[in-house]
């Protein structure tokens, strides 16, 4: 369904991501793996066209949109959810079932304005948001960051739910541990490059991963 091919994305003369190569087919939940800096974040805005790759390709179902403007993107069903959240402080949440059932607690939260929602509220806004667009691929930047543990889990659900209902996803994250028992496959991206590509069992199982990713302190917060 998405295929990256070679990918480079430059900052002026920061080289974010050299020749990234990453594929997710259609049902899947990838995830791609990374410490603070390593370029994730880039990787998923080049996707949504809000960054532009120097070299390589990126194709949704076979046709190039690393040359098409965020909104044409969009308009294929391709959908982020941006780290940070980035929420509209004044915006009410919209009214909408489908997000509703799957968030009851926005709909308790209807009339409320968005900076007044909690933490962990604000990020299924985040994702209400996102799925009323009607994605076909979901970019997920970073869903538990800053989250208290409990709301992590929350977040976790919430993900399983949309890969059963056949969602396909590529999942961003930091929290290793999280990403790996949710997703599929995984990559593990560093400095701008993917080192590392498998199942997530056996990532999971890889000593280096355990060693830089899985240490049972949180390394990278
Ligand atoms: N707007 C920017 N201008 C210059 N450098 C940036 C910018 N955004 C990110 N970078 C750099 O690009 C690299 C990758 O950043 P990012 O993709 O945000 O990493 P991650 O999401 O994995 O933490 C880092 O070295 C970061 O400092
Ligand atoms: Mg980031």
């Amino acid at each position: 369904m998405l295929e990256l091919d070679g990918v480079d994305v430059a900052y002026g003369s920061v080289r974010a991501l050299r020749g990234v190569s990453v594929r997710v087919d259609a049902g899947e939940l990838v995830t791609l793996i990374g410490a603070n800096g390593a370029g994730k974040t880039t990787t998923i805005r080049s996707i949504s066209g809000l960054l532009r790759p120097t070299t390589g390709s990126i194709r949704f179902e076979g046709t190039p949109i690393h040359t098409l403007a965020p909104e044409a993107i969009v308009g294929l069903g391709i959908v982020q959810v941006p780290e940070g959240r980035r929420i509209f402080p004044e915006l009410t949440t919209e009214r909408f079932e489908r997000v509703y059932s799957l968030f009851p607690r926005l709909r308790e939260r209807r009339r409320q304005a968005g900076n007044t929602l909690s933490g962990g509220e604000q990020q299924m806004l985040a994702f209400g948001r996102a799925l009323m667009a009607g994605p076909r691929l979901l970019l997920l930047d970073e869903p538990s960051l800053g989250l208290a543990p409990l709301l992590v889990q929350d977040v976790a659900r919430v993900v399983t739910d949309l890969k059963r209902s056949g969602l396909t996803m590529l999942l961003v994250e930091q929290n290793a541990r999280l990403a790996l028992t949710l997703a599929d496959r995984g990559y593990v991206l560093e400095t701008g490059r993917i080192v590392l590509s498998d199942t997530s069992a056996r990532l999971l199982a890889n000593p280096d991963v355990q060693k830089s990713y899985l240490g049972s302190a949180r390394v990278s917060r």
